[in-house]
């Protein structure tokens, strides 16, 4: 093989490669269809990587390895858009829709261009949340990308804008001679989220939402940054194009204005340069229907009509168009679209803050032309705001059933997310010192969804000299017993137990609740009432109500109260599991509540159990058995279950299940080393819940030495005194596993 076939070979293998990774890409990121691992696609960048190295000479500007990033710059350069990036009309209400379809409607009938059905054909598309950029590709390639600044003067990220992998580096199939797609960067919101948590483990910038965190991205003045930022682009219009006889480029000059062309627009200066690269749309109108005269009807020629068909042509060239677009006609099918939608805003992997609405054809877009900044013939209808800013008045804490302290944000009332907001949750204390947030601060408040709002974070720039930072109360509001915050819990409690009003309430709702007794009728209003006129102590003084003294009660009527006993009647004859996980038992929910009935039977016997005996109930690890032992520690705690049953609520009998030998009864052993799969708990729960023991030094008495990777001193000593050594097989083995 001569020098020059090697080259050659080489050569044609880079190519192959590229083209490889960039369907893949296509495939990924715009098909949403990928068709191989990630690893494969490694394996392919890698080869590809180490080929460019050895041969420099072949690396060009669109090789997917150049998508890393270039070397950080001190600013960006201007870029004057060649066709003026505009914004758009905002519609918020449904008048707001009516008027413009209206106009446009009108406009069009002037202009002799109205439909059989007399509706306007619209197409419909979603408002990205995110930030307009325009890309130019000349003979196919990518070569400048730009933000849009001012609508005429944007900033050069070319290099950033490469690092996305969404955004082709090379068009496909036959490519204009100049195009400029027009589109939006965003990031998803589950990227955002983990993006958010590595920069908080290396302690870097939060952002608050992925809005920010795509601009922030973008306006990196070293890409090697951008690369890393999981941004993704969808193209929704485009700027210049001209259709021309380049290599592979479409046969014709194309015969159509991009939407935001504008030679009539007044605030356009540089409509000329439009103009000049774009023929007269009129003179060449008839030009779209034309077919090419030896093949079947050019594709190319066929999209020129309208918006839509524009748009399925860029996929066409590889580039990513959301496939959220509908075609509809008249009003009806603008807010049909709007209302569909906006139900599944929350579906979608990104944020919209609406839906926009062209008019589908060209030729119509074009009579409407434009007015000042913004087109006649589009419009965005914006859906309600999930975010907004507005004044944190004050940080109050509640009590919850437990006794955790939940800070919570009184604000100035704030409309968002389609409803008034004067509370929002900021969690726990460390959420507050995380998020910086002071009161007195102007914050963001977000309600998305049926979520309940939380404050996001504070507006630093806004924040007032007098604002002044949370301090957790050392007494509890409800009843001053005094709050305390474990050293590895996030959460600080209230002391109190059940004297605490707060948790009492709390409690009793909890064991009112539909999982737990399910006492119908005993509403959240008439606890506190009950509560606060201490006629309820604890859970066991509800079942000693009567009919006559709940009439006394605000809005209380002999039937409601008839049935609230009745009702009460109902829950004293509970499932043990129902009865224990009414307890309200941290840690405890209905699975563990329903398990710890199988195995004990009675109450009785879940509260003589010790935290050994209450290990070798199913999936009850050491931080349950803590729990539930400290919970019955407690002599209130007993008491209440006492006065239960002194009021009659006695749980229907269970069966205790029958655990089966217990392979270990009797037996001690001790842990060293490390396993290949069990944690030192994961083994110990295991060995409890067989009947054995496990002991931290040998002796006689060990029956098993079950040693891991680097045991040391133990297994010495088990050896001398000739004790039985498993592994962690052997010990499976033992345990029937
Ligand atoms: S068309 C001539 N379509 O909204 C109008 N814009 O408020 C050009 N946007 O700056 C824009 N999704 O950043 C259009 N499907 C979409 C859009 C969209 C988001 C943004 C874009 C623009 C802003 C205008």
């Amino acid at each position: 093989m001569t020098a020059t076939d090697g080259e050659m070979s080489v050569a044609q293998r880079v190519e192959v490669l590229r083209s490889q990774i960039s369907d893949h890409n296509h495939r990924y990121y715009v098909l949403d269809q990928p068709t191989v691992s990630d690893a494969e696609y490694d394996r392919l960048m890698v080869e590809l990587q180490s080929l460019e190295e050895a041969h420099p000479d072949l690396i060009t500007p669109d090789s997917p390895t150049q998508r890393v990033g270039a070397q950080p710059v001190s600013g960006f350069d201007s870029v004057r858009h060649a066709v003026a990036m505009l914004s758009l009309s905002n519609a918020f209400e449904t008048e707001d829709v009516e008027a413009f379809n209206k106009r446009v409607a009108d406009t069009l009938r002037g202009a002799g261009l109205t439909n059989n059905d007399g509706l306007v054909e619209y197409e419909a598309e979603l408002k990205f949340d995110g930030l307009a950029v325009s890309l130019r590709y000349e003979q196919g390639k990518l070569v400048q990308a730009a933000t849009r600044g001012d609508g005429q003067t944007g900033e050069d990220i070319t290099s950033n804008i490469r690092t996305l992998r969404s955004v082709p580096l090379s068009l496909r199939g036959e490519y204009p001679v100049v195009l400029e797609v027009r589109g939006e960067v965003l990031m998803n919101r589950a990227d955002f989220e983990r993006l958010n948590e590595t920069q908080q483990r290396r302690g870097d910038k939060i952002f608050v939402n992925p809005r920010n965190a795509a601009a922030g991205s973008l306006r990196q003045l070293d890409p090697r940054i951008t690369a890393q930022r999981p941004l993704r682009f969808y193209a929704y219009g485009w700027g210049e194009l001209v259709l021309g006889d380049a290599p592979g480029a479409t046969a014709k000059q194309m015969p159509l204005s991009g939407q935001q062309r504008h030679q009539s627009a007044p605030t356009a200066p540089n409509a000329s340069t439009a103009h000049e690269t774009q023929p007269d749309a009129q003179s060449e109108g008839q030009g779209a229907l034309q077919t090419l005269p030896d093949q079947a009807p050019d594709p190319a020629q066929a999209l020129r009509n309208t918006h839509s068909a524009m748009l399925d042509w860029l996929a066409t060239l590889g580039l990513p168009v959301s496939p959220s677009r509908e075609v509809v006609r008249g009003v009806d099918g603008l807010l049909q679209f709007y209302e569909n939608r906006g139900g599944q805003r929350q579906k979608l992997p990104f944020d919209i803050d609406g839906v926009v609405y062209k008019v589908n054809s060209l030729e119509a877009q074009r009579v409407l032309g434009f007015v000042a900044r913004a087109p006649r013939f589009a419009i965005a209808h914006k859906f309600p705001a999930q975010e907004e800013t507005t004044t944190l008045l004050d940080i109050e804490v509640q009590v919850g059933r437990t006794g955790a302290i939940t800070p919570v944000a009184r604000l100035k009332p704030v409309f968002v997310g389609g409803v008034t907001v004067t509370n929002a949750t900021l969690h726990n204390e460390d959420e507050i010192l995380r998020k910086d947030v002071r009161i007195g601060d102007t914050v963001i408040v977000r309600r998305a969804g049926d979520v309940i709002p939380e404050v996001v974070g504070p507006v630093i720039e806004l924040r007032p000299e007098n604002a002044r930072p949370f301090v957790m109360p050392q007494h509890c509001p409800v009843c001053d017993s005094a709050i305390e915050r474990l050293e590895d819990e996030a959460i600080a409690r209230c002391t109190g137990g059940l004297f605490c009003a707060a948790q009492r309430k709390q409690t009793i709702r909890h064991a009112a609740s539909r999982k737990a007794l399910d006492i119908e009728g005993l509403g959240e209003k008439l606890v506190d009432q009950l509560v606060e006129s201490d006629r309820v102590k604890s859970l066991a003084d509800l079942f000693t109500l009567k009919v006559e003294e709940l009439l006394l009660y605000e809005r209380m009527g002999r039937k409601s109260a008839e049935n609230l006993v009745a009702a009460l009647q109902r829950a004293s004859k509970p499932e043990l599991g129902r009865l224990l996980y009414a307890l309200g038992i941290r840690h405890v929910g209905e699975t563990t509540a329903r398990d710890l009935a199988l195995h004990f039977g009675s109450v009785d016997a879940v509260m003589a159990a010790d935290e050994e005996v209450l290990l070798r109930v199913r999936d009850v690890g050491p931080v349950v058995a803590g729990s539930i032992a400290r919970f019955f520690g407690e002599p209130h705690n007993r008491e209440v279950v006492h006065a239960l049953e002194a009021a009659g609520v006695r749980p229907r009998a269970v069966e205790v299940s029958d655990g089966g030998a217990q392979p270990l009864e009797g037996k001690t052993l001790v842990l060293t080393g490390t396993m290949p799969n069990w944690t030192r708990d994961e083994a110990t729960r295991r060995i409890l819940a067989a009947g054995g023991k496990v002991s931290g030094s040998v002796s006689k008495k060990t029956a098993y030495l079950v040693a891991g990777e680097d045991a040391g001193s133990k297994l010495t000593k088990a050896t001398e005194l000739g004790v039985t050594i498993l592994d962690e097989d052997g010990l499976k083995e033992l345990l029937g596993d």
